[in-house]
């Protein structure tokens, strides 16, 4: 499919019009637009074979000389160990989200119109948004290591290991997507050492594992119809070098 694309592109001599159908076109585009974070589980099961294509993305992923420096922890069957990760969660949430004034907070939540927006922040601030994990049906502690190596040289893995799990979490994410479930990235429940402390005990994770998240995927209640739209191009790059300003082709050729 990207052969194609490539030759669509340099065959139509790079016309606008060309381009945005290739874009339209591409199935990989499509579904970076379609995932989403998904916070509300029926908490039906999935096929144990869909769960498996999910994990089987996660292998995909790239990593330094292909050392995967990265395991997951894949909780279906243990509904306690999902209640508890909910608890940690929630009370994660009233912690990062409670104190804060609305006001502050509010403007990243710009794309959720009046009334809502209160509301949706009352339901950030309680936490209850955030107990998604025991509405999952799996539950996947991602665990990353900056000490487990089997090379000679000794790369900086704790920043590697970080990269290579959230590559492996996005090809998971891409993958259910396609598929038609939710996914949620549950970052709250390791964001104590204290809480990771927990989690690695009651899991059995060795020290020189850190767990990273709790990535959760589920039967969702619903597609979201809203989320966060993204800045444009322009607001993330910068052209040749930092802080020049990157212009899109369509505004380049304005130009002519
Ligand atoms: C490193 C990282 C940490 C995140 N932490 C959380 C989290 O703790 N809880 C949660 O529900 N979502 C979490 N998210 C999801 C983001 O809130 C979400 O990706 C962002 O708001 C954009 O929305 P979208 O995923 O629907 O496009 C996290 C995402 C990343 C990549």
């Amino acid at each position: 499919m990207a052969g194609s694309a490539a030759k669509t592109k340099s065959d139509s001599g790079g016309e606008a019009q060309e381009d945005s159908k290739t874009a339209l076109n591409l199935r990989a585009i499509e579904l970076v637009r379609a995932r989403r974070s998904i916070r509300e589980f029926t908490g039906n099961k999935i096929p144990d074979e869909h769960i498996e294509l999910i994990l089987e993305a996660a292998r995909h992923a790239p990593s330094p000389e292909n050392m995967l420096m990265i395991r997951f922890v894949v909780i279906r069957d243990d509904q306690e160990t999902k209640e508890f990760l909910a608890d940690i969660a929630q009370e994660m949430a009233e912690t990062a989200f409670g104190g804060a004034p609305f006001e502050l907070t509010s403007g990243r939540n710009w794309f959720i119109a009046d009334p809502y927006r209160a509301a949706v922040y009352a339901r950030m601030r309680d936490g209850e948004l955030f107990r998604y994990p025991e509405k999952s049906d799996a539950v996947i502690i991602v665990c990353a290591s900056d000490s487990w190596h089997d090379a000679g040289y000794l790369y900086p893995n704790e920043l590697f290991g970080s990269v290579v799990a959230g590559m492996a979490i996005q090809n998971m994410w891409l993958v259910a997507t396609d598929l038609g479930y939710g996914c949620g990235y549950e970052a709250l429940v390791c964001s104590d050492p204290r809480h990771a402390e927990l989690i690695r005990d009651r899991l059995g994770i060795p020290p020189i594992w850190t767990p990273l998240t709790a990535f959760c995927i589920g039967e969702r209640i619903s597609a979201r119809a809203l989320g966060p739209s993204r800045v444009p191009l322009e607001g993330l790059m910068y052209e040749e070098r930092w802080g020049n300003p990157y212009k899109r082709i369509a505004f380049k050729k304005e130009e002519k």
